[in-house]
Formats: C-alpha cells, sequence, structure tokens
C-alpha cells in the first residue's frame, strides 16, 4: 500500500481543513446570497445552522475519517460491511465534479481581477462602468475559460505534490494574510460614508422576509462553506494521526470559517449601501462592490492585486480539496498514481466549466426552468446533493455505528465523554430531521406543493 501521508502538527491539519473551508464561498457568495436574503435575519439562521447541524455533520466526518485514515468510499466499507453505505463516498465524487465545474470558473475570475487591478483597470468609482466591465468580462466567450483552465492546472499541479507537501505549505501563511487584509478592508468599508445603512441591513433581522427558501439558502450555505457534506472533512480528516484531538480541532476549523464569512459581509455590505448599490444583485457583488472601496482608499492600486492574489489562494485551497476527494479515492480504491488520477481527474474538471461559463454569455439562452448551467449545477450542489450527503453522513454515524464513533470522538480527549452524548443526539435526531423539513418545505419543485403549504 502506499503512504498516503499525514498532517505535520495539529496546527497543520487546521491550517488546511480552513483552507479547504475558507474560499469564494466565504468571499463571493455569503455577501450576495445574503444580500439577496434580507441580510441581518438570514445572518442569524446562518449561524444557528453553523452551530447546530453544521458543527454536529463536520464532527461526524472528521471522526470518521480519523477513525478509518481512508478516502470516503473506503471508510464507509471498513466501518461496515452493507453494499449501501458506501454509496454516499460515490456520491461526494459527483458532487466534486458538479461543484468544480462552476468553482474553476469564478475562480478564474479572482486571477484576472489580479491583472486587472493591477494594471490601473479597475481604478474608478464610477459603478456603472465597474458593472460594465464585469460583465463583458464574465459574458465573453474565451477569456474567463483561458483562466478557468489556468486555475484548474494549478489546482492539479498542487494536489499532486501531496497532502503535506502542497497544501499544508500553501495554508499556513496565506490564511492569515488574508485575514488581515480582510480586516483592513472591514475598516474601511465602515468608514464610508453613508455605510451605517448597509451595517444595519446586515446585523438587524427582518423576520417578515422569512421563508423557507431564506433557511434552505442559509443551510445549502452553510454546508458548501464549511465543505460538508460530500466527504471533503471525512478526507482531511483521515490524514490526522490518531492521537489528536479532533473535537478541537474542529470547533477552530467552524470558528475560523463563520468568522471570515461574517468579516465578508461587513466588507462588502455597509460599501454597497454606501455607494448606493442593489445588495440582491447577485454573483456580481463582491466583483462589483471591492475595486470601488479600492478606488477610494489611499494604497488601493497595491492592495487590489494583493486582495484578489489572496482571493484566489483561498479558492485554490479549496478547489485543491475538492479534486483531492477524487484523487483519494483513485488512490487508496483503485490503487492509480496520484498524479495520472489527479491529471484525468482536471481534465474531467476544466471540460465541466466549459458550459458553466459560456452558459453567461453565448448560451445564456439555453435555461432550464431559468436557469443557466452554472446555476443548475450551484443549486444542485449547494441546496441538494450536500445537505442530502450531510444527512446521509449524520444518520451513519449515528445510528449504523454509534458505539464506535462516541469512542472515537473522544479518543484524543477521555473529558468528551458528556458532549459526545450530546453530539450524538445532534447526528441521530436533530440535524437529520432539520435537514429533511428544511429540504421538503423549501425546495421550490417541491415546498409549494405540499398540502400544509
Ligand atoms: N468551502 C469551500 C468554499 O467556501 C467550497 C467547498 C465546498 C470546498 C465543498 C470543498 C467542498 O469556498
Amino acid at each position: 500500500m502506499q503512504d498516503r501521508g499525514n498532517w505535520s502538527s495539529k496546527f497543520g491539519f487546521i491550517m488546511a481543513a480552513a483552507g479547504s473551508a475558507i474560499g469564494l464561498g466565504n468571499i463571493w457568495k455569503f455577501p450576495y446570497v445574503a444580500g439577496k436574503n434580507g441580510g441581518g435575519s438570514f445572518l442569524l439562521i446562518y449561524l444557528a445552522i453553523v452551530a447546530t447541524i453544521g458543527f454536529s455533520i463536520l464532527m461526524a466526518e472528521l471522526v470518521i475519517g480519523r477513525a478509518t485514515q481512508r478516502n470516503p468510499v473506503g471508510a464507509l466499507k471498513r466501518l461496515q460491511s452493507g453494499k449501501w453505505w458506501p454509496l454516499i463516498g460515490y456520491a461526494g465524487i459527483v458532487t466534486a465534479f458538479v461543484i468544480l465545474s462552476y468553482y474553476v470558473v469564478v475562480a478564474g475570475w479572482t486571477l484576472a481581477y489580479i491583472g486587472k487591478s493591477a494594471t490601473g483597470l479597475l481604478a474608478t468609482t464610477d459603478g456603472d462602468a465597474l458593472g460594465g466591465m464585469f460583465t463583458a468580462f464574465i459574458t465573453d466567450p474565451l477569456e474567463p475559460i483561458v483562466y478557468a483552465g489556468l486555475f484548474t492546472a494549478l489546482t492539479v499541479w498542487v494536489v499532486v505534490g501531496g497532502v503535506n507537501q502542497g497544501l499544508e505549505r500553501s495554508c499556513r501563511y496565506l490564511m492569515p494574510a488574508l485575514f488581515i487584509l480582510v480586516i483592513i478592508l472591514c475598516i474601511r468599508s465602515l468608514t464610508l460614508e453613508g455605510a451605517g445603512a448597509g451595517w444595519d441591513f446586515f446585523t438587524r433581522p427582518k423576520w417578515e422576509y422569512v421563508t423557507f427558501q431564506t433557511v434552505i439558502e442559509a443551510m445549502g450555505q452553510a454546508f458548501f462553506s464549511l465543505s460538508l457534506g460530500m466527504g471533503t472533512m471525512m478526507t482531511y480528516g483521515s490524514y490526522i494521526s490518531r492521537d489528536s484531538d479532533v473535537v478541537e480541532s474542529g470547533f477552530s476549523v467552524i470558528t475560523l470559517d463563520t468568522l471570515i464569512a461574517v468579516l465578508a459581509g461587513v466588507m462588502i455590505l455597509p460599501a454597497v449601501f454606501a455607494f448606493g448599490m442593489d445588495p440582491g444583485q447577485g454573483p456580481g457583488l463582491t466583483f462589483i462592490t471591492l475595486p470601488r472601496v479600492f478606488a477610494q482608499m489611499t494604497g488601493g492600486i497595491v492592495f487590489g492585486p494583493l486582495f484578489f492574489i489572496l482571493l484566489a489562494i483561498a479558492a485554490l485551497t479549496s478547489s485543491v480539496s475538492l479534486l483531492e476527494v477524487v484523487t483519494a479515492y483513485f488512490v487508496d480504491e483503485l490503487g492509480w498514481t496520484r498524479r495520472n488520477c489527479t491529471i484525468a481527474a482536471g481534465v474531467v474538471a476544466f471540460v465541466l466549466c466549459i458550459p458553466s461559463s459560456l452558459s453567461l454569455g453565448i448560451w445564456s439562452d439555453h435555461t432550464l426552468f431559468g436557469l443557466g448551467f452554472l446555476d443548475i449545477m450551484d443549486f444542485l450542489a449547494t441546496n441538494l446533493m450536500l445537505p442530502i450527503g450531510g444527512m446521509a453522513i449524520a444518520l451513519f454515524a449515528g445510528w449504523v455505528v454509534p458505539k464506535q464513533m462516541v469512542e472515537e470522538f473522544c479518543a484524543g480527549n477521555p473529558k468528551l465523554g458528556g458532549l459526545a452524548k450530546v453530539w450524538l443526539f445532534f447526528i441521530r435526531f436533530v440535524s437529520p430531521i432539520a435537514i429533511l423539513i428544511v429540504l421538503l418545505n423549501g425546495l421550490p419543485f417541491l415546498g409549494p406543493y405540499l398540502p400544509w403549504n
């Protein structure tokens, strides 16, 4: 058997797992999804979901991974000999490709924006001009695909390097740097004239606008942002050595990810209001707002490119974790070499990203239920595949192998017995039932047709 490698330290694991969690989901997606869903109430619902469903399922993934030291398919096979449960692992591989198909497109935009902001192309406070430039870029039939290809190649390159060389090293210094830059930008955004309205929007709940639609988007966002429901955290957990405390690490990862998401909201939404823009305008929000912030900031010409470099790297440490799920399976279960399967998976991801990118431009009139290819992929992954995957993982850990899970939960720290019982209750009952209720009521093709709605 090949040597699978391990994280070099607990800190190394936390940084790598936080690197997976922190990415476009926090900085590109969270602010616009919160903006579209009314701000404050979305934030509270999001936080509640992270602390309950999110935490319990993250722990389930980490514990299963660490206990088996295997990829998701192998892990579930090892814990239980039945033939159905490993399907969770196979579904995770499919989900990884679904997410990669659009993740590399948006990540490609961040690469392009490094150059655009460094050359001063975006140095204007004219919101319409910035909006126009963004639209012209993402609808171009070729340029975004070239950047997506470049980004996919970078992802493959890191994954080929193996966990502790490629992954861990890139996260150690860059994550803290991103954090500092986000704080600086929060301060700039909050001190813009008229920023108060945005602060208010983001922090004051407006319950009258909350529907199951809001809740399902908050739940999907939590799964997406924490990299849950498809085996990523299980895979990362499988590289933790068996004597280190997973609970503490899991707690750190959740805290860091949530902190960055909330800070991203503070960085974007006050500026959006200060500039009189529409918080509900969708995926372009971060890309249109931030250049305008940089244009009004001393040193903006340096901060701009620096920010997009760090964002691209944050996206890279996430896309790497998506590809790693695929690679770990082929390496562990089928005995392929890391290099070959990573390159093959990278080629597939690149081919799938082409329709996503074109669906924003020349293929924008090919839609299904009014959604283009990119939106369909995002909807499927975020609001359907990840929550269902998460529910299945919770049920597996809570009902199929509960005794072993509780033992493993406390393995690094025997004082955790009490918490383990609470956790078991969550993965057995609270989380699966809550996910089911939200899915049934919140899915647009299901919820409205239920007799009680
Ligand atoms: N959590 C990552 C982000 O927020 C995306 C991701 C989802 C990564 C699922 C791995 C698995 O950008």
